[in-house]
């Protein structure tokens, strides 16, 4: 069962924040630098996570900054999904012991899902010992208790995941951009796909209220945002606990209603549960960019059955048609992972065959990655690196030539773009995205950034468009 925590139970942590500040503050008196910094690995929901990190951390009386040599109080945000985002958050906070050195103020600590289970947090607990705290996903909400803990006790603290599915509202935020919001709709997944780790480590599903995201959003239109996006591991089952009240249809109509120049954008959805409903919104709602985020994981429906999908293909392929005939110029992209246990040549060749018959315009490939704790990492026909690495590069080539032609589809079109400003790549381009959450390259003034701009495409590549700004 979730459980929205309730005024009361967020009102002790809002005592820790205070409590710190004092602590913050009168560090701060005698000239002492209280800097934090947050450093943060893999998805959007971790990058969501670390803005109410970073919030709760300002309300301490910390200033946020970029770099861990000039922070007095580090936190690294860590991912599971696969094993080198696990080996690479351990080797660089493996390096901090030596800013320990230098700084023996300094305190560092470990959150997000790679130290959510108790085996992991143990291990830290042991093997690290220049690591003063460990929070699970499900305790983000508790940091300020913690590191109350660790600043007035002198003693570190350990708090993995332990089942409870809460929600927590009015935590602070430190937002990353002024212009690009994230807003979590849901937590937890309770799918199992037999090769994610992230039931065991994000909890069971459970939503937030309606009103409190919508008020969410509402804030941030006012605020001038201009892109949203919704997230949750499987969106389309939000609202379950509320039964027919409110399901993520209804909630993006909801959501729709409130006035303002902005797009709402939302991710990830899960083909089981994606509903022609949705779809109908999507298509009705001027807010909703015109982009379906829709992850295959395999075209081989023998091996969506071992991955615990709960669709087939011909079910996967019918909705991405309904998708086509609401909306003719929708884009869509997925995930693959190639190498599940047991992917014969044939698998492989149906995976080829679905790019070739979707078209996406986008694809996000993975090589599988064994999570221990899994079923998939039980299965014994694990397939040898060599074999995956090489169709890996198989998929990303066949995929090249599927986006080049999507995006040379697009050229002599003027689409709306959303400004991002300088592009990292490119430092004479500015850089943005379609509604389709393609990246477009354009010449023009830094002021445009966090505008829309409307866009004249005049080349497409595999990987970006080119075009000029136009009236
Ligand atoms: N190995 C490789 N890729 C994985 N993903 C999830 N778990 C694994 C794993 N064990 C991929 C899926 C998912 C995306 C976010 O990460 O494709 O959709
Ligand atoms: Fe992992 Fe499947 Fe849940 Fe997505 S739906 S988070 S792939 S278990």
């Amino acid at each position: 069962m979730s459980h929205i925590l309730t005024e009361a139970e967020m009102a002790v942590q809002k005592e820790y924040i205070e409590k710190i500040r004092n602590i913050v503050e009168s560090d701060k008196s005698c000239g002492k630098r209280r800097n934090a910094c947050v450093v943060t690995y893999g998805c959007q929901q971790n990058e969501a996570d670390s803005e109410r990190i970073a919030g709760m951390l300002n309300a301490m009386g910390y200033s946020i900054v970029d770099k861990e040599a000039d922070a007095d109080l580090i936190i690294v945000n860590t991912c599971a999904v696969r094993d080198h985002a696990e080996k690479r958050a351990l080797s660089i906070t493996g390096g901090y012991n030596h800013l320990k050195a230098v700084n023996p103020d300094l305190i560092i600590g470990i959150g997000g899902c790679m130290v959510s289970q108790p085996a992991m947090s143990d291990k830290v607990k042991h093997s690290y010992p220049y690591i003063d705290f460990v929070f699970g996903t499900e305790k983000i909400y508790m940091v300020p208790e913690i590191i109350y803990t660790v600043i007035s006790k002198d003693k570190r603290v350990f708090s993995a995941n332990s089942g409870d599915a809460v929600v927590a509202e009015d935590i602070p935020v430190v937002r990353e951009s002024n212009f690009k919001a994230w807003v979590s709709i849901m937590y937890g997944c309770n799918n199992f796909c037999t090769y994610c780790i992230v039931p065991y480590v994000r909890g069971r599903e459970r939503s937030r209220r309606p009103e409190a995201i919508i008020n969410e959003v509402q804030e941030l239109v006012n605020e001038g945002y201009k892109e949203i996006t919704l997230l949750g591991q499987n969106v389309n089952s939000y609202g379950k606990e509320f039964g027919d009240e409110c399901d993520f249809a209804d909630l993006l109509e909801r959501i729709c209603k409130i006035d303002g120049d902005y797009i709402i954008r939302f991710m990830t959805s899960h083909p089981k549960d994606a509903s022609k409903k949705l779809i109908d919104v999507m298509a009705k709602e001027k807010h909703v960019a015109k982009h379906f985020h829709l992850p295959i994981q395999s075209g081989s429906d023998r091996l969506l059955k071992e991955m615990n999908r709960h669709y087939t293909l011909d079910q996967y392929l019918s909705l991405i048609d309904y998708m086509r005939s609401k909306m003719p110029d929708i884009s869509i992209s997925t995930d693959i992972i190639v190498g599940f246990p047991g992917e014969t040549e044939e698998d492989f060749d149906d995976t080829l065959k679905v790019l070739e018959k979707v078209k996406y315009d986008m694809l996000f490939s993975f090589i599988y990655s064994k999570r221990d704790g899994t079923p998939a990492a039980k299965m014994d026909n694990q397939i040898e690196d060599s074999v995956k690495s090489e169709r890996f590069s198989r998929l990303i080539k066949a995929q090249e030539v599927y986006a080049e032609e999507n995006n040379k589809a697009d050229v002599g079109k003027t689409l709306r773009v959303l400004c991002e400003g300088e592009s990292k790549t490119n430092k004479d381009k500015l850089t943005g995205r379609t509604e389709g959450n393609k990246i477009v390259l354009f010449d023009g003034d830094i002021s445009n950034k966090g505008k829309f701009v409307n866009i004249k495409i005049t080349e497409g590549a595999a990987f970006a468009l080119y075009g000029n700004i136009v009236e």
